[in-house]
């Protein structure tokens, strides 16, 4: 759907991109001819994708062991990066979830996930942000939020305390730095089948099935559209898009929160036939 040489030149840093969405994100824009830095916690991971991608795109990707709540470990990463030349796209994608009762959580658990979002985010968007500054280079951020940002949800709370701010230094930092060069956007997906996600969200098989069900187009998300999204919305192509949040859900949040969405997939066609307007005989 683009042209091969769309994001040509594009040095591109994506946290977390050796799994999951940052993976398939990885893939793609090197399919479009950037240049990708990945990083993660886990080496091995890391290396194995840095090889496949390389052998199956042909194109210049690099990876490094960083864990983003460790603000010096990500200046010594973005300082390594830089000497090669600046980055131009930041994809702040690194995150951690998991399901549980909020009442059950130890404060480290609440770090843990607030530490890698929110904090990870902000020192790797620190780190990028000065710089351009300082150079008057363009930049561009893309963060990866989810939709229950503006909702909440039960459940995953420390993730969607850390992703809302998440959302507000999207919106924030587009009008600040904007007009310095640099745009800052977000996507927020719905569920879109990864090991990363999956394995901790839907603890059953049949889980999936129901949460199917109540999406308006009955499926997932798949990772090349994510991937295609993330791709249009770093390029230049998107240059007039800043401070956006994008929904990539299928219609799911908005499913769930219409007030007659529910009782109208009850109802019954004879139901339905029988709410409408008695006809009435013209009056003579
Ligand atoms: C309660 C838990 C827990 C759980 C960990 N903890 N798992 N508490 N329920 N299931 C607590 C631990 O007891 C510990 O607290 C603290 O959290 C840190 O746990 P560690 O295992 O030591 O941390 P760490 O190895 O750093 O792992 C981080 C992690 C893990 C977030 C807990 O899940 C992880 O590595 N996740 C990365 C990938 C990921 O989550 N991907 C899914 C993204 S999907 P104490 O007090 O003992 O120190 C997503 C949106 C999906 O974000 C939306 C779908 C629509
Ligand atoms: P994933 O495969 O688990 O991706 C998370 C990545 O973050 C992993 O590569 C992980 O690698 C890395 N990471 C975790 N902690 C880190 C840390 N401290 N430092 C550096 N890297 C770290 O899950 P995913 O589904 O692709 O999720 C990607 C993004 O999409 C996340 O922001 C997630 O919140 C968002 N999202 C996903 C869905 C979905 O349904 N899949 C829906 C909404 C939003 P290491 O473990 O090696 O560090």
């Amino acid at each position: 759907m683009f042209k091969n040489d769309l994001l040509k030149s594009k040095r591109i840093l994506i946290t977390g991109g050796g799994t999951g969405l940052g993976k398939a994100s990885a893939q793609r824009f090197l399919e479009l001819g950037a240049e990708v830095y990945i990083c993660g916690r886990r080496h091995e991971v890391l290396t194995a994708t840095e090889h496949e991608l390389r052998a199956s795109t042909g194109g210049r990707i690099h990876s490094r062991p960083c864990d983003v709540r460790d603000a010096a470990a990500v200046e010594e990463m973005i300082g390594i990066i830089w000497a090669d030349g600046p980055l131009d796209v930041l994809m702040n994608n690194a995150a951690g979830n998991f399901l549980a009762r909020t009442e059950d959580l130890s404060l480290g658990a609440f770090q843990s996930v607030i530490g890698i979002v929110l904090m990870g985010s902000l020192h790797t968007t620190m780190a990028c942000g000065r710089r351009w500054l300082q150079a008057g280079h363009k930049g561009t951020v893309l963060n990866i939020t989810t939709t229950y940002t503006t909702t909440g949800s039960a459940y995953v709370v420390p993730s969607a305390v850390a992703k809302a701010g998440l959302q507000a230094l999207t919106r924030s930092l587009a009008v600040e730095w904007g007009n310095r060069g640099i745009r800052m956007n977000a996507i927020a997906p719905g569920p879109i089948p990864t090991e990363g996600a999956f394995s901790r969200l839907l603890p059953r098989p049949e889980l999936e099935q129901l949460a199917k069900q109540k999406n308006p187009l009955g499926r997932f998300g798949t990772v090349e559209e994510f991937a295609n999204l993330a791709a249009f919305l770093v390029s230049d192509g998107s240059g007039y898009i800043n401070g956006e949040v994008v929904t990539m859900d299928g219609g799911e949040w908005l499913e769930g929160a219409g007030e007659f969405t529910a009782l109208g997939r009850m109802l019954t066609d004879k139901e339905w036939e029988m709410m409408k307007p008695k006809k009435t005989s013209p009056a003579k």
